[in-house]
């Protein structure tokens, strides 16, 4: 540890399998509550500042992708520091500049409390901005997978698509995925814990390295 991290940067960071941290906000849409967004998906991500280039760019694309996310059931909810008027400005010009709305929730965090419970402020920065991190969030409010982004650097929306499909295709085929996966490939089994099927296997991966059939999910 860092023995110059106060005991609240020291607290431990949420990982993959931990229960998102519930909370309470305003936001774009009206007050909204993270457990109110349970039995689908939702995708919880955070943007330094609204009125940026990066974050404009990406606001826009995960607008135009909206019907997406929601065909493969999954809710998208943004979070700044910034307050909700300026949200609101930000949303007004975009539609103005792009001619798309975006109707995603957008959640105030003038506080910092959200962004500091689930680890989206980086402590060594010198502003309070959010970094652009990524919380993929399963109907069952459990913290599946996460991304960071640094401030100058926009996330890829079809990587965002395609790991939605990834967790949604593990889930529903109880396999794995491979490098690469795209909806419709085939995904992996788990390897065998038999000796007998180890020593029995075709050749001298086939007992480790074997792929299902079809497998099916929402993406495709
Ligand atoms: C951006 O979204 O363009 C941005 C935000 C904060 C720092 C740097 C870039």
């Amino acid at each position: 540890m860092d023995t110059n991290e106060t005991p609240a940067e020291s607290a431990r960071a949420l990982r993959i399998g931990d229960s998102a941290p519930d909370f309470e906000a305003r936001s774009t849409i009206g007050p909204v509550k993270l457990s109110g967004f349970r039995d689908r998906w939702l995708i919880l991500f955070s943007h330094p500042a609204d009125f940026t280039p990066v974050c404009t760019t990406e606001f826009v694309e995960l607008a135009r992708q909206a019907d997406e996310f929601e065909k493969r059931d999954c809710n998208l909810m943004a979070l700044s520091v910034d307050s909700l008027f300026s949200h609101f400005a930000w949303l007004r010009a975009i539609r103005d500049r792009f001619d798309v709305e975006v109707r995603f929730p957008i959640v105030e965090d003038p506080t910092l409390v959200i962004g500091r419970a689930y680890g989206m402020v980086a402590p060594k920065d010198n502003d309070s901005a959010t970094v652009r991190t990524t919380f993929f969030i399963d109907p069952a409010g459990v913290i599946r997978a996460m991304t960071c982004y640094p401030a100058n650097m926009g996330r890829s929306i079809p990587e965002m698509l395609r790991m939605l499909d990834a967790l949604q295709a593990i889930d529903a085929n109880e396999a794995l995925a491979p490098a690469n996966w795209q909806p419709g490939e085939p995904m992996l089994r788990s390897p065998t814990q038999d000796l007998d099927e180890v020593f029995g296997a075709g050749d001298e991966t086939a007992w480790f390295l074997r792929e299902t059939g079809k497998t099916t999910g929402k993406g495709k």
